[in-house]
């Protein structure tokens, strides 16, 4: 991973960046304090990118993985010429084994997958690049048409509550949840954002409240063992959440964090909102237990700021996911149209219209 700053700002809708034939990466791991690209230059470094939190959410992971492939496609064609196919596989397991829960990941390489068997022994590389950079775009048509669906849920002004960074950042931009807050921020819906900070990754205090203030959206920051107290307050209608993967049956994987936040909210009346692309929905999993949860490495936890602050010797269980069961949500937002109450037979419906 090469440092080479861009010649433009950081924006958090330029997270990905293709330019001049190159892969840069605006590196969520020091934002906001410092904003920086890396260059990716091969498919192998594409996946680190991944698997160490340059680029993270769901959407991001896919859109950066169809990217990586086109990488995959240069290396191998460069060293196989028109046996290129024999090479691309490695690049493209190692990004598949890069982190194992956002499903976006999974959808994006299929899809690749699927363009590579059509093609035939010259420079697969053009083509693979349009349809990256169609992924890239249809994902954020989708984040704006899913945004403006979700806002038009929220009925009267009010605040919300989002976990995690489920924005412009975790998307190819505009965001999921922060989509639907963004529309709902143009259309006077919204009065303030609360955002978790997010243990351990601090998604929402570095990225979402980053995100939010540059827009001008009132956001205040909440330790994620105040939201439970936040909603009490009262004031707010609406819980609005991302998601990296969803079962079929409506249940939700998403940061550790959502499900707490989500039984919090039923126990105060609170709406759940669940705003994610169909590309994040798994009609495989037909319940969220079949939903592998990612477990990162304990001393994500047992550090913060790169001081050690849990004491010698303990231990840290460090599930980056957690599943809210489908009963608590109560509207799952996707492009392609709202599923309130969702269940199977409803998501099959979405699915198959
Ligand atoms: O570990 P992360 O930062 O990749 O987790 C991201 C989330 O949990 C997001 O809420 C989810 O991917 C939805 S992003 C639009």
């Amino acid at each position: 991973m090469q440092p080479l700053p861009l010649e433009i700002p950081a924006d958090a809708d330029k997270a990905i960046v293709w330019s001049n034939d190159r892969l840069y990466l605006l590196d969520q791991r020091v934002l906001p304090m410092q904003e920086l690209y890396l260059e990716m230059q091969t498919a192998a470094a594409t996946a680190d990118a991944i698997r160490d939190m340059v680029v993270r959410g769901a959407p991001a992971i896919g859109v950066t993985a169809a990217f990586g492939v086109v990488l995959a496609a240069r290396e191998s064609y460069q060293a196989h010429g028109a046996g290129w196919r024999e090479g691309i596989k490695s690049g493209m397991d190692c990004l598949a084994a890069s982190r194992p829960t956002a499903v976006n990941l999974f959808w994006s390489l299929e899809r690749m997958q699927g363009l590579i068997s059509e093609l035939d022994a010259s420079d697969p590389e053009p083509t693979l690049l349009q349809e990256a950079h169609r992924i890239h775009q249809e994902d954020v048509a989708s984040c704006r048409r899913l945004g403006d669906l979700g806002a038009e849920l929220i009925e009267s002004t009010t605040s919300v509550i989002t976990h995690c960074n489920a924005g412009a950042l975790a998307t190819g931009g505009y965001g999921t949840a922060l989509g639907v807050i963004r529309s709902a921020w143009a259309a006077g819906k919204i009065e303030r954002v609360y955002a978790d900070e997010t243990r351990p990754w601090l998604q929402g205090s570095r990225l979402t409240a980053w995100e939010l203030h540059k827009d001008q959206i009132p956001v205040t920051l909440l330790t994620d063992g105040a939201a439970a107290s936040r909603l009490r307050v009262g004031g707010i209608d609406w819980v609005i959440v991302g998601s990296d993967r969803i079962a079929a049956n409506g249940d939700v994987a998403n940061k550790i964090g959502t499900y707490s936040l989500a039984v919090a909210a039923k126990h105060h009346g609170v709406k759940v909102m669940v705003a994610a692309p169909t590309s994040t929905i798994d009609m495989s999993a037909v319940s969220g237990e079949a939903i592998p949860i990612e477990s990162r490495n304990p001393d994500e936890v047992l550090n913060c700021g790169g001081k050690r602050i849990g004491a010698t010797g303990v231990d840290a269980w460090n599930p980056v996911f957690d599943v809210t069961p489908a009963v608590l949500v109560d509207a799952i937002v996707t492009e392609k149209g709202v599923v309130h109450s969702p269940n199977t037979k409803k998501i099959t419906e979405l699915m198959s219209s």
